[in-house]
């Protein structure tokens, strides 16, 4: 279906040409003052300097040169320029008409679809998940059901570090406490026990240890280091240890990235781009941009342009080793083989800005990727605790997503819980914590702090997730009664296509129809700024419009059967928008609560 915002730009464009002006100039937009109009056209006030005329005489062309249609209601020109635009209230229920039968409610899916990658979650292996991995895993799973709505074809890879220093770090301290471990033993041959020699547990607590270490002992880095490398070149026992913390480790993240209703395509690490790197290397050597500097393999990537000094990229480290720059540069290396994608996107918290400016200029520079591949990099603001400081436990510390999830899943307030079984509460819970965690961070612009205040996410008034579900049950649980009532009606309706009629009896059953009809233009704007934010204001609205219509609008006491059957197909709707919308962002309505 056409937007409502396409079918009026159409109109304007004919009328600003049939009056002698450039047709880019009838673009229309949802109007800013809600209490004047429903749309504006502010072409004539653009089209000012290019034809020198006052923009009042250009405005009174246009509107005497508007065809007949069955969109607009009125239009009027105020000063300096604006076109004040309304519509019919047919136009409007004969749109949610349409977009009540038609799949997705009538959202166009792009006619060229592009192939995408999200890199997103970026967990590093033997750490849990804490906080600072929240964004990524909300953020970018939102972009990716986007992404698949809109019908792009999408990957989504977790981009495990597997392969950095913190590998080196666990091997290295395993060495220390267990230096009998076959895997040590470089002139051992046979094969290497299936099952690993630590738990999770033990994992959890060795990397902060050696972690902590290494930053006071010299030789304890230096050894760490050493390991990596030797991990990176292959020796054998250490290729066996690494592949036990992955294995360990990957299930935790599996179970935890699953609590959050977070799921990747593929669970890819640095490591798997490794085989990637000599080719690599030989193809910037050989085209001329890889140079030695101070031992160092890297290419120079400032531009002109410039403002700030812009170090090298650097490609191979002193002793010939991967760090960071490399392995993100061969993962595109492998992403283009793999898939060849139009559009690569890292969703990655944005202090990691200058990393990745270097790696897509190096990228461009050295063909890595084609001229056209877009490389964005959206970079998310931290979350704060109420002083305004990163989020930590009550005791200081980090706070791992888990305990962070519990924190909200207990937290979260139930009526009549006790009507409930065990099973179906803790169920309850876990969907109303998810939306008002998603919904808490979703609801901000990505590249903004904001301060998880979990009273305020888990309350279901004011502005969030648990309000959104709230008026979901309460549409779903008027829609229940109705059954029960009018079963003949909602029968009929079941069977032929609702009608949504342009009568309306109120003002804010107007302005909710009105809001609806606003649904594919809201999306593909989400979309096109890569804004989950713009969903959330937009179902945070329609939940208030339907909040007080349902308060001016006594549905269930309405015995006119016409006028009923709009109503149910107007509130359905309401339902399948906000569903739609949801599912986006990526959390659930429940049946009820
Ligand atoms: N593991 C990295 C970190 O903890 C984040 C990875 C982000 N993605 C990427 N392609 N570099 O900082």
């Amino acid at each position: 279906m056409q937007t409502v915002i396409e079918e009026l730009n159409q109109i304007f464009a004919q009328a600003f040409t049939k009056a002698g002006y450039d047709e880019q100039l009838g673009r229309v937009v949802v109007s800013a003052r809600p209490d004047l109009c429903q749309f504006q056209c502010n072409g004539a006030m653009s089209g000012a300097k290019q034809y020198r005329k006052a923009p009042l005489m250009i405005a009174n062309d246009v509107i005497n040169n508007i065809a007949e249609n069955d969109v607009i209601e009125s239009v009027n020109v105020v000063a300096p320029g604006f076109i004040n635009i309304m519509v019919k209230d047919a136009f409007i229920g004969k749109y949610l008409s349409e977009m009540d039968t038609e799949a997705d409610c009538g959202f166009a899916k792009t006619e060229n679809p592009k192939t995408v990658v999200i890199d997103y979650g970026g967990p590093n292996v033997a750490k849990p998940l804490h906080v600072g991995h929240l964004r990524s895993a909300v953020i970018g799973e939102c972009l990716k059901r986007l992404n698949r709505f809109v019908g792009n074809k999408v990957i989504g890879d977790a981009h495990l570090g597997d392969w950095g220093l913190q590998m080196g770090l666990i091997i290295h301290e395993l060495s220390v406490r267990k230096p009998d471990l076959v895997y040590f033993d470089e002139n051992y041959t046979g094969e290497y026990p299936a099952t690993p020699p630590f738990s999770l547990k033990d994992l959890e607590e060795i990397y902060p240890f050696a972690s902590a270490k290494s930053k006071e002992d010299e030789a304890y880095l230096e050894a760490a280091r050493l390991a990596t490398k030797e991990l990176q070149k292959g020796r054998a026992g250490y290729r066996a240890l690494w592949k036990h913390i992955l294995s360990v480790s990957l299930a935790d993240l599996k179970k935890n990235y699953g609590r959050l209703d977070v799921d990747f395509d593929l669970w890819l690490g640095e490591s798997d781009a490794d085989p990637y790197v000599p080719d690599m290397v030989k193809m910037m050597k050989d085209k001329g941009f890889a140079y030695e500097s101070e031992g160092a393999l890297v290419v120079d990537v400032k531009e002109e342009s410039d403002t700030a000094p812009i170090p090298p990229c650097i490609i191979l480290k002193s002793d010939g080793s991967a760090i960071y720059e490399t392995t993100d540069l061969a993962t595109l290396v492998q992403r283009e083989k793999d898939f060849a994608p139009d559009r690569v996107i890292y969703v990655v918290d944005k202090r990691q800005n200058l990393h990745f400016e270097r790696v897509f200029r190096c990228a461009k520079k050295t063909g890595v990727v084609k001229p056209e591949t877009e490389l964005s990099f959206i970079g998310f603001g931290t979350v704060n605790g109420k002083d305004g400081k990163p989020f930590k436990t009550r005791a200081g510390g980090t706070m791992k997503l888990s305990e962070l999830l519990d924190t909200v899943e207990n937290q979260v307030n139930i009526k009549d819980g006790d009507k409930l079984s065990e099973q179906e509460l803790t169920e309850l819970r876990q969907i109303i914590s998810l939306a008002a965690i998603k919904y808490g961070d979703l609801m901000n612009p990505c590249e903004s702090n904001y301060i998880f205040d979990i009273d305020k996410f888990a309350s279901f008034e004011g502005n969030t997730g648990p309000y959104i579900l709230y008026t979901m049950v309460r549409i779903k649980s008027i829609l229940a009664k109705l059954s029960e009532h009018h079963t003949d009606i909602m029968n009929k309706l079941e069977k032929s296509p609702m009608r949504i009629d342009g009568k309306f009896e109120t003002a804010s059953q107007r302005d909710l129809a009105l809001t609806l009809t606003r649904y594919s233009h809201t999306i593909n704007e989400a979309y096109k700024k890569d804004a989950p934010s713009i969903i959330c204001s937009y179902i945070y609205e329609i939940s208030n419009k339907f909040n007080v219509f349902y308060h001016d609008k006594k549905i269930l006491a309405e015995t006119n059967e016409q006028i009923l059957s709009s109503l149910i197909a107007l509130i359905t709707l309401t339902l399948r928008v906000l569903d739609i919308c949801i599912n986006i962002l990526g959390f659930k309505a429940p049946a009820k609560m």
